[in-house]
């Protein structure tokens, strides 16, 4: 089965051919990088008029990569949220209007269970039930996954997200947009233990994250070395920083693996291509006998492989239909199933199943 995936929810426009639920045949990626850049973080309203603009040339390239015809192409998947609405909408609509001229019916998926489930890209995929730590510039979240279509959250951030966290202290530190790859390359060359910034554990053995504390941390400490006229540590900094966010990551997922009792780890989402979060996890999982599943980087942001992925795994769910519409707010894993609702199924939760079309 020939499953073309369909990716736009933020930043960037993305097409996937994969063959079988496993064998990535294309994989085309046009970030916006450049275009949002002078603005510092993604300026929504453009992005949308990029997306309408790149959407068929990427697909075609992907396509053509594949050297597969929209003939023998069996269905199309397409990410319906949680994302911007605008840019959102250019894939569904062109993903429907695809499937009004040519027939090849169509499947929404929801962008948090692509990440999910992209580990399942690489040759070495993790045995069910697996907890997945979520973490992208809108997420930071801890999920059990039961299989391809049932998961439970079990934790996520109160405020920022870890992207967003790496973001706003790039931003802050005057380095280039995206905030995240930029802090972790200097980090490289900086001390972790130089600063102590807070690590915000929250009350008793909970999995939900903050990282706002953080962010204002390095806020004060950069207000008050500029004050002093001192020079900042900017490596130092970064590497201070990016070690207090992956230690709260690292150790509550170990957390939810020792309530859970589920031995496998699986990372995702872009902040999960951070080298010293791979490092960590791995290193810290193992020593409590855990397995680590890593995607590749480049699975790790977003991609429309993962998107064909987890389309395949609900292809029973395709239509035609014109009426579905998009949404901004993720609902995925919570008992109540409802957008913007704060409660969600605890470690003992059974699961739910994933938002449908
Ligand atoms: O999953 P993704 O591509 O898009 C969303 O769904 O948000 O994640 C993008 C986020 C951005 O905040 C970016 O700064 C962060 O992932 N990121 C990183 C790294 N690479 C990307 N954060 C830390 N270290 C990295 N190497
Ligand atoms: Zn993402």
């Amino acid at each position: 089965m020939l499953i073309l995936g369909i990716e736009s929810s933020c930043d960037e426009t993305a097409a996937a051919v994969l063959r079988d639920g496993r064998e990535v045949l294309a994989s085309v990626v046009n970030s916006q990088i450049a275009l949002h850049s002078p603005y510092g973080g993604v300026v929504p309203e453009l992005a949308s008029r990029n997306h309408l603009e790149n959407i068929e040339p990427v697909v075609q390239a992907a396509l053509t990569q594949a050297g597969v015809s929209l003939r023998e192409i069996d269905g199309l998947a397409v990410t319906q949220g949680p994302g911007l609405v605008g840019s959102l909408l250019v894939g569904l609509s062109f993903t429907k209007a695809l499937s009004a001229v040519t027939t090849i019916p169509y499947v929404c998926v929801d962008h948090i269970v692509g990440h999910l489930l992209s580990i399942f890209l690489e040759k070495e995929a993790p045995p069910f039930p697996y907890l997945a730590l979520v973490v992208s510039g809108g997420h930071s979240s801890i999920f059990r996954v039961a299989d391809y279509s049932t998961c439970t959250l079990l934790g996520r951030t109160k405020d920022d997200a870890a992207g967003e966290a790496f973001d706003k202290v790039a931003k802050l530190l005057g380095l280039p947009y995206p905030g995240g790859p930029a802090v972790s390359a200097t980090a490289r060359q900086g001390d972790r233990q130089a600063i102590d910034f807070p690590r915000a554990w929250l009350e008793g053995e909970s999995l939900d994250f903050s990282f706002s504390g953080v962010k204002t941390a390095v806020a004060n400490y950069v207000a008050q070395r500029k004050a002093r006229g001192e020079t900042l540590p900017i490596p130092d900094i970064c590497a201070s920083f990016q070690e207090a966010v992956v230690e709260v990551l690292v150790e509550k997922t170990l957390t939810a693996a020792r309530a859970t009792g589920v031995r496998n780890l699986v990372l995702a989402g872009g902040v999960a291509a951070n080298p010293r979060l791979r490092e960590h996890l791995r290193e810290r999982g193992a020593a409590r006998g855990l397995q680590v599943y890593l995607p590749l980087p480049e699975y790790c942001t977003d991609n429309a492989a993962m998107i064909a992925l987890a389309g395949h795994h609900r292809f029973h769910e395709a239509t035609r239909a014109l009426d579905t519409d998009v949404y901004s707010r993720s609902h995925l894993g919570r008992p109540s199933g409802k957008p913007g609702k704060h409660s969600y199924g605890g470690p003992t939760d059974g699961g739910r199943p994933w938002p449908c079309c």
